[in-house]
């Protein structure tokens, strides 16, 4: 005999908690199944073991979609203030990093304990170590198959990610189940990813493994400002993760270092008033001491600046402000924080997550083709979601 519920939700992550809260705070009765042993897992080791909960400034511009207005409506029901408010009802302490990103003060963990809590208050039912092996349509809802038997909900909630991280349980198992109702998915890759680079390159920057720069990573028409790190495989830190989800192969990116120093100004100068200083001692107020030297060695320019001609010191400048590389690749879907893509937003109402072509089945978190950038926005954009849902079942 299967069990009966109202609202049956795939995944115990960030979504799926969420939907289930809303859900059982308008009585419905409620079971999350996953199939991993714990809830959350990756709330856990977000944002540095602090988890970016949410982004003060997070808005329908900070999101990549095919539908760039398909995530308005449930952003704007459900914002950061409204998690916020949750946070400090749970008195979890909590502080700004940098750009609107909120990060708790202790541990991510907590946001975790907070989620289950409400989710208790409620009389949610959740069931871990849960294999799913089918799930079917009848006219009374849906009925999944699973390692714990049978299970019968009015409404399924599809909250079971994307294909970031298999190692912490990414299945794709969202994507399946929406193809298996007829809704088309879009191309799925990883995003918010580090980028490799060929062989060579790597070589000539291997001396610069683990040096920060502040720089201003184009790809195309879009640019961001924040941290880039080389490492032992490329180029990694916030820029780069940013910029990896608009970046496709044969794309070559724009490096632009420490983008508030005019370094054509800065040389000339020093050239002026100093000539006997060395071209990398001058760059090394600005930059890294390693990546100053790499700059005036590959350039050919270790010699002090009295030496050099004009026009020499213009190209130097040049290289800092216009850097250009172009990536191998990515370091693929193993380290990447979310996938871009996914469940098609044509097939579903964007006040609810339902989809419009089978009712009772909803979408929500990081399956659907809605992908923030870094800094808390994937969040915000699971509590969201998963809350329009919670709100329609
Ligand atoms: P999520 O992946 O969280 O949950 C899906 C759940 O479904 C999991 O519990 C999984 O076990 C379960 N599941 C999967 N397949 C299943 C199956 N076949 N059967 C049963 N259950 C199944 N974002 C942000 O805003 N701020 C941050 O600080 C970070 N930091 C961060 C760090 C790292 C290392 C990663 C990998 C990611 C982030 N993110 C982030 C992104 C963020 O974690 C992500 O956007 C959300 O977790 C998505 O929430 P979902 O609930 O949609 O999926």
């Amino acid at each position: 005999m299967a069990r009966n519920y109202d609202v049956a939700i795939i995944g115990a992550g960030a979504a799926g908690m969420m939907a289930a809260i809303a859900a059982g705070r308008r009585g419905r009765s409620v079971i999350v199944l996953d199939h991993a042993k714990a809830p959350g897992e990756k709330i856990r080791i977000s944002g540095g073991g602090r988890c970016n909960f949410t982004n003060l400034h997070a808005g329908p511009k900070n999101y990549l979609s095919e539908n760039a207005h398909f995530a308005k409506s449930a952003l704007a029901r459900y914002t950061p203030a409204d998690f916020i408010a949750m946070v400090d009802r749970h008195r979890i302490g909590w502080h700004e990093k940098t750009l609107g990103q909120l990060f708790c003060d202790d541990s991510a963990k907590d946001i975790i304990r907070m989620l289950l809590e409400e989710m208790r208050a409620v009389a949610v039912e959740l069931r871990l170590s849960c294999e799913i092996s089918e799930v079917a349509r009848d006219e009374g809802g849906y009925c999944l198959s699973t390692s714990q038997g049978q299970i019968h909900a009015s409404s399924l909630i599809v909250a079971c990610g994307g294909k970031s991280i298999p190692k912490m349980g990414a299945t794709g198992f969202a994507y399946r189940i929406a193809e298996q109702f007829g809704l088309s998915v879009t191309e799925t890759r990883p995003a918010l990813v580090p980028l490799t680079l060929e062989p060579n390159l790597l070589g000539e920057l291997s001396d610069l493994s683990g040096v920060a720069v502040n720089a201003d990573v184009a790809c195309g028409k879009t640019r961001f400002n924040e941290a880039l790190l080389f490492t032992h495989r490329g180029l990694s830190g916030p820029s780069i993760l940013q910029i990896s989800s608009y970046w496709r192969e044969g794309d070559e990116i724009t490096l632009s270092l420490e983008p508030g120093v005019d370094f054509a100004a800065l040389l000339k100068t020093a050239k002026q008033e100093n000539g006997r200083q060395q071209v990398q001692t001058v760059l090394a107020h600005h930059l890294p001491k390693r990546l100053a030297q790499y700059l005036a060695e590959t350039a050919r320019l270790e010699r002090p600046l009295a030496d050099l001609p004009d026009k020499a010191l213009a190209t130097l400048a040049d290289r800092i402000r216009s850097w250009k590389i172009k990536p191998a690749g990515s370091e693929g879907y193993r380290t990447a924080e979310v996938t871009l893509g996914g469940v098609d937003t044509r097939h579903l109402d964007s006040r609810s997550m339902e989809a419009k072509s089978v009712p009772g089945l909803y979408f929500i978190g990081e399956c659907v083709d809605v992908t923030g950038w870094l800094g808390g926005y994937n969040f915000q954009w699971a509590w969201a979601s998963g809350h329009a849902a919670g709100e329609s079942v």
